[in-house]
């Protein structure tokens, strides 16, 4: 497709000596359509031409030359240049580009670049928790618009699978292993008896001593040890899978912590190397304090085991080689904020490449809330993953058959309309906000929802059902789409290639989620505004054109974010 942006910042550069790219840059959607489709703020050049805006803009209009083919008008209004692009020409570029792609807004421009992302990661023998499912679904969301921009992407569910915890389990289990069904409810009895470990070690230092132990011998590769960290591992996951079915989520690698337990020796060598390690009450610490970071980063405690922290510098290491990345994004509540800024800062005297180390990047998001308060483990407000996206399943269910009781396939819609809402109000609001959760609004059909967005898609599926066929695009009398309502929807879907890489930049989510909410509603007006079976059968034609279009788009966009349309609800 045309890009307006990159051509007015051409038009622009030939007037004055500045960069297309920086000039493009600057570049803004004004929010006021009445303000044209794109406009130029002069203030930008202010400082460097040493000039008032107003009389930039005047200069750069008098010298500008303008293809009328492309750009209908350019007005200065109070500093700016504001452009009006030719209705006819995006209409073309939008309708055209519908039809020769099934793949609307696809492109290539991460050809060759490998983007790293680390999500999801929960804790083995531990609830897979409310905040994890953020990150599935932010990572996820991400991994599919990498994907989609052409960048080579690698998932990777970095397991909390190792780590002292897993001595004190491998204890409990051993003193009392038969008297929980672990089996039948994996982490809820493990968890079970890690509270009761916890209690023992804190009453008996010779138990705390056992567990400790423990995670040496499994360290060591103790064959017994192994063995029951494995089934705690396979029963865990087995819980995980049955998250994961549910949301579609995918990995291409399960390395957790202990995957690095034999590559942490070589980042020890290495720091030892630097000098920097030092000893503190009995463990070895790197101070940060110089890079203004209060508390040191652990590199391995008193007791001689390694830290969190060492295992995400040798997945560093790791990723580096392996994946040779030019990004590698984390997610996690902002808890671990500090975390990440300690290995980062660590991870510049591992002696990598400069592209790796500017390549970390921790994406934090915010907490959930329940109305009472935060979701918690530690106060026994425990609540389990898979129960909460059934019951979204079941609340979906019970509104469907409400509202439309003769639906066929009503299970699958259910299925869809229930995941769907849970997945779009982890994404709707931007990530860093804590989020309130809310039954009543994440399924309310007519808010800012998955359901409102898949309620719509439905929507432009049953127009064109009545008219049975979608005409050819060659038919269509584009003249036919001038009108504000039709304008509207066509500038939105024209920018969906560029939210796709807004998203990227911002590693935010969010910006697609609000972008199907403005198309969805722009439809809902287009629909409501205009009558789209009509009489005048050109225009007819090129409203269900628009139709498909929209659909289109929804479909696509609601999948990147990991939400599946029903085509009736
Ligand atoms: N397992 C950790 C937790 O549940 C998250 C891991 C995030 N990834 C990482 N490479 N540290 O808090």
């Amino acid at each position: 497709m045309l890009n307006f942006k990159e051509i007015i910042a051409n038009t622009i550069e030939k007037t004055i000596n500045i960069d297309t790219k920086e000039l493009e840059s600057y570049i803004e959607i004004p929010k006021d359509t009445q303000n044209g489709d794109y406009a130029f703020p002069c203030f930008r050049l202010a400082k460097e031409l040493k000039k008032a805006p107003q009389q930039i803009a005047n200069e750069i209009k008098e010298k500008m030359e303008i293809d009328n083919n492309i750009i209908e008008k350019v007005e200065i209004v109070g500093g700016y240049l504001n452009f009006y692009i030719q209705k006819q020409k995006i209409i073309k570029e939008v309708l055209e580009e519908i039809a020769k792609k099934e793949e609307y807004g696809r492109t290539q421009i991460g050809e060759g670049k490998n983007v790293v992302i680390d999500y999801s990661s929960p804790n083995i023998a531990k609830p897979f928790h409310i905040g994890h499912l953020r990150s599935t679904v932010i990572g996820g969301a991400l991994y599919n618009i990498y994907q989609y921009l052409g960048y080579h992407t690698i998932g990777i569910n970095h397991l909390g699978d190792y780590g002292t915890q897993f001595g004190k389990l491998i204890e409990g289990y051993k003193l009392w292993g038969e008297e929980y069904e672990i089996e039948k409810d994996p982490i809820h009895e493990l968890t079970k008896i890690y509270i009761r470990i916890n209690q023992a070690c804190k009453e008996d230092e010779k138990v705390l001593e056992r567990c400790r132990e423990n995670f040496k011998k499994l360290e060591k590769g103790d064959e017994y040890c192994i063995q029951i960290w494995e089934k705690f591992k396979t029963l865990s996951l087995q819980e995980f899978q049955k998250v994961y079915d549910l949301l579609g989520s995918h990995f291409d690698s399960w390395n957790g912590e202990a995957f690095y337990s034999d590559k942490m020796a070589e980042v020890i060598e290495i720091l030892e190397k630097t000098g920097k390690i030092i000893e503190s009450q009995g463990a070895r610490i790197i101070n940060l304090e110089e890079q203004g970071i209060d508390t040191p980063c652990i590199i391995e405690k008193s007791n001689g085991s390694t830290t969190y922290a060492t295992r995400d510098l040798a997945a560093i290491l790791y990723r580096a080689r392996t994946y040779d990345y030019d990004k590698s994004i984390y997610l996690t509540s902002y808890e671990q904020v500090l975390h990440f800024k300690q290995v980062f800062e660590v991870a510049k005297l591992l002696g990598l490449d400069e592209k790796y180390v500017q390549g970390l990047k921790h994406i934090s998001f915010g907490m959930v809330l329940l109305p009472t308060g935060k979701m918690s483990t530690r106060e026994g407000n425990i609540i389990k993953l898979e129960d909460l996206l059934n019951e979204s399943i079941q609340r979906a269910g019970e509104i469907i058959e409400e509202k439309n009781p003769t639906l066929e396939n009503k299970e699958e819609v259910a299925k869809k309309v229930g995941i769907g809402a849970i997945i779009f109000n982890d994404l709707a609001n931007s990530r860093i906000k804590d989020e309130i959760f809310d039954w009543d609004q994440i399924l309310n059909f007519q808010g800012e929802t998955g359901p409102y967005i898949q309620y719509t898609y439905v929507r432009t599926k049953s127009v064109l059902e009545k008219v049975g066929k979608v005409p050819k695009i060659e038919t269509i009398n584009k003249q036919k789409l001038e009108d504000s309502y039709s304008q509207n929807i066509i500038k939105i879907m024209y920018a969906f290639e560029d939210t796709l890489q807004q998203v990227t930049k911002k590693e935010e989510p969010s910006i697609l989620a609000r972008y199907l909410i403005d198309l969805a509603k722009a439809y809902s007006v287009f629909y409501n505004e205009n009558k789209i079976i009509t009489e005048d059968k050109e225009l007819q034609d090129a409203r269900i054109y628009l139709t498909y279009g929209v659909g289109k788009v929804l479909k696509i966009g609601a999948g990147l974010l990991g939400i599946q349309m029903p085509d009736k609800m």
